[in-house]
């Protein structure tokens, strides 16, 4: 299979290509990356001089390159990553948000139907739903009622790509998982933020009561869901994807803290982030029926294995917090 991956310098797509071409999911990949803050080679060292991958430095927005792309590649499928996939930045100035996640997924699926490309998998989040109340678990049915400017344009892009389905007959998957964490997470989400902090002896920022649920998904269990829809999802349907593993944030950041050897007192209550869901709940029964997927990683263990990995890579980590993630830094947390 001839793939182009969006968005493959960012966390879950370097995974994913470094899985696929480990395991030998694709004959060949070129990678289409603009290379924002979130965008960064280091995380594809182990896969950039094998022959089969190529990068491409390429805003998804840029609709001549992507055809050129397009054009010379001739892909069997597309794997759509790229995105704006920070929350707290959407809500701090969302029109990258509406630029990419919804202009460029409809460059995407343009060049795809020009090149008559036989598969578009879409990748999306569970944050399309919302907060899910009480006990309740969402399926792929669910109304879409997200609420910041990234879940926002999230849901957008997947109506986009979906009626690609329904009007033009492409063969158009989607998936919506729940939140991942692992290796090269950029340290702006809550696990690495946590974990980089509390090993820098750095008050932990924790947003209102801290009760909010979030279901954690090991970044490789999504990836092999990926390729799971890639390859055997039908056209036209959406597939949730999650851990089934869903926790309050301050559970999650005790357990780090008592894996460091840090004090609970490192955490300090800051004002919550407006419009904040409270609960994320997915069933995956449905791609686990059809595809035979299920995740493999249980949380504990996936845990311990991304905080020592932050621990072996403590250059990785100062080399992304240098420079503008300082200025984002301040912005969002100076004045809580
Ligand atoms: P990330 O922010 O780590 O990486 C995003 C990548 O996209 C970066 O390499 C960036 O350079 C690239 N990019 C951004 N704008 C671009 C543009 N205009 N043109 C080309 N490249 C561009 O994101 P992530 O956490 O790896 O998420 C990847 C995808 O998975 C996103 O679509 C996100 O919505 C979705 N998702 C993420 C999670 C999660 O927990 N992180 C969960 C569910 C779904
Ligand atoms: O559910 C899937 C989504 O998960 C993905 O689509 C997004 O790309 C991804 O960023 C993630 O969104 P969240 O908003 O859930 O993730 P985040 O890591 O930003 O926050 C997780 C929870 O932790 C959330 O309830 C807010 C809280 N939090 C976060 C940060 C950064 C804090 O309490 N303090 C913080 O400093």
């Amino acid at each position: 299979m001839r793939l182009i991956v969006t968005g493959g310098a960012g966390f879950i797509g370097s995974a994913f290509i470094r899985l696929a071409l480990r395991e030998r999911w694709a004959d060949r990949i070129v990678n289409l990356d603009k290379l924002t803050y979130a965008g960064n080679l280091e995380n594809l060292r182990e896969v950039e001089e094998d022959e089969r991958y190529e990068f491409a430095h390429l805003d998804i927005c840029d609709e001549a390159g992507v055809a050129r792309v397009f054009e010379r590649e001739k892909p069997d499928a597309i794997v759509h990553f790229a995105a704006e996939s920070h929350v707290d930045r959407s809500i701090l100035g969302p029109a990258a948000f509406v630029e990419t996640n919804v202009r460029g997924t409809f460059v995407m699926l343009e060049a795809a139907r020009a090149a008559k490309t036989a598969r578009f998998l879409h990748v999306s989040t569970d944050e399309v739903y919302g907060s899910i109340p009480g006990s309740l678990d969402a399926d792929e049915n669910y109304p879409l009622r997200p609420s910041s400017p990234y879940s926002a344009s999230k849901a957008g892009s997947d109506l986009l790509a979906l009626s690609y389905f329904t009007t033009y007959k492409m063969n158009v998957v989607v998936t919506r998982a729940s939140n991942n964490y692992g290796p090269y997470q950029f340290p702006e989400k809550l696990i690495p933020l946590m974990i980089s902090n509390a090993m820098e002896d750095k008050p932990l920022p924790i947003y209102g009561d801290g009760m909010q649920i979030r279901d954690w998904l090991y970044v490789d269990d999504h990836c092999r869901a990926i390729c799971a829809a890639l390859t055997k999802g039908a056209p036209g349907e959406i597939y949730n994807v999650g851990g089934s593993r869903a926790l309050p944030n301050r559970e999650v950041v005790t357990l780090i803290l008592a894996s460091l050897g840090k004090p609970e007192s490192l955490m300090k209550t800051v004002t919550d982030r407006p419009g904040h869901d409270r609960r994320y709940a997915i069933t995956t029964e449905k791609l686990e029926s059809q595809t035979g997927w299920k995740a493999q990683v249980p949380f504990e263990d996936g845990l311990n294995r991304t905080i020592q990995w932050y621990r072996d890579n403590a250059p990785w980590t100062a080399r992304v917090r240098s420079g503008e993630y300082q200025a984002y830094y301040e912005r969002n947390y100076s004045r809580r």
